[in-house]
C-alpha cells in the first residue's frame, strides 16, 4: 500500500531528490515568485497545467510532472513555447533544481462511482493511497528541502466535495476532506519551519477528470444548483490564487482552504 502511494506520484522519493542537484533556471526571473522552484504534480493538463503555467508566467521555475513521459513532453514544449521556465519529469524533480521551494500536491484518482454500502476494500485503499497517503508523503520528503532554503510554501489540492459531496463518489469526497485535516495537522509543525501549507478547494472546473460529472445531466443540474456564479470553472479560474498563496503577499496566510467554486457553499 505504501508503495502503491509513491508510485502514484510518479515515485515521489525520486522527485524529491532530483531537485537537489540541479542548478536554478530562474536566477534571472521575475515576478512575484522569481527564483522560486515550484513542482507541480499531475500537471500535463487541467488544473495543475494551469498552475504550473502561471506559477512560470510569475517567475518560478516550474517541474510539470505526470506519469506519462510523452504528456510530460507535450506539456513542457506548449510551455516552453510561451517562454515560460520549465522543465518535466516522470518522476524525478528534486535533484535538478538546487532545491524546493513550492509544492502543489494536485493528482488524484477516481475509480468509483456507486453508493458508499457498495465501495469494495480495494477502492477504498487505492483513492486513500492515492489521493491522501500519497500527499502526505510527498509533503515529508520535501520538508526537509524548504527547510534548508528557508522556508516554503505547499499547497494541497482538495475539493468543493471536502464540503458539499458529490453524489456517488462518497470515497473521493472522503479523501477530500480528509486532505483538509492533514492540512491542519501539518500547520503546527510546518509553521516553526518557515513552510506554509494552505489547501485549494476547486467546484466543477472544466477538465477531462469532471467530464463524467459535467456529462450526466442530473448531476450537473445538481452541482449547478447551489452555485451562486452560473458557469462551469475554467482550470486557469484556479492558477492565480495558487500563485498569490505561495507569494509573499501570502506569508500570513497558513492552514486556510481556498474554495475556487463559484460561490457554492463551502463550510462545514
Ligand atoms: N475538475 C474538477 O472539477 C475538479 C474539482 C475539484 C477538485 N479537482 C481536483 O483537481 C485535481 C486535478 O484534477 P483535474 O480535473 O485537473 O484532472 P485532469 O484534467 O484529468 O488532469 C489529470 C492530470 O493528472 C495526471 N495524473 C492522473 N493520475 C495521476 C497519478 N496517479 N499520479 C500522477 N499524475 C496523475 C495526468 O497525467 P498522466 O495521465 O500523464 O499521469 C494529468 O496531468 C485533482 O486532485 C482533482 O481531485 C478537480
Amino acid at each position: 500500500m505504501f508503495h502503491r502511494a509513491f508510485t502514484a506520484f510518479s515515485h515521489s522519493r525520486q522527485v524529491v531528490n532530483h531537485f537537489v542537484r540541479m542548478n536554478r533556471t530562474s536566477a534571472t526571473s521575475r515576478g512575484i515568485l522569481a527564483d522560486k522552484v515550484a513542482l507541480v504534480t499531475a500537471s500535463t493538463e487541467g488544473i495543475g497545467f494551469a498552475i504550473a503555467r502561471r506559477l512560470a508566467q510569475d517567475g518560478a521555475h516550474v517541474v510539470v510532472s505526470s506519469r506519462k513521459q510523452a504528456n510530460v513532453d507535450r506539456a513542457v514544449a506548449e510551455l516552453q513555447k510561451e517562454n515560460l521556465s520549465v522543465s518535466g519529469l516522470v518522476c524525478h524533480a528534486l535533484e535538478r533544481h538546487g532545491g524546493i521551494d513550492i509544492l502543489v500536491s494536485n493528482a488524484a484518482v477516481n475509480p468509483y462511482f456507486g453508493t458508499m454500502l457498495d465501495v469494495t476494500e480495494e477502492v477504498w485503499d487505492k483513492i486513500l493511497d492515492i489521493n491522501v497517503k500519497a500527499a502526505a508523503m510527498l509533503v515529508q520528503l520535501v520538508v526537509p528541502h524548504m527547510e534548508k532554503r528557508g522556508g516554503g510554501s505547499i499547497i494541497l489540492v482538495s475539493s468543493i466535495a471536502a464540503y458539499s459531496p458529490f453524489t456517488s463518489l462518497g470515497p473521493y469526497n472522503v479523501s477530500k476532506t480528509a486532505l483538509l485535516g492533514l492540512m491542519r495537522n501539518y500547520v503546527q509543525e510546518l509553521t516553526p519551519r518557515n513552510i506554509r501549507i494552505n489547501c485549494l478547494a476547486p467546484g466543477l472546473i472544466r477538465t477531462k477528470f469532471s467530464a463524467a460529472l459535467r456529462m450526466d445531466k442530473a448531476t450537473l443540474e445538481k452541482v449547478m444548483e447551489h452555485m451562486r456564479i452560473l458557469r462551469v470553472g475554467e482550470p486557469s479560474d484556479c492558477s492565480g490564487i495558487v500563485s498569490f498563496l505561495c507569494s509573499p503577499d501570502a506569508e500570513y496566510i497558513t492552514g486556510e482552504t481556498m474554495v475556487v467554486a463559484g460561490g457554492s457553499p463551502s463550510r462545514l
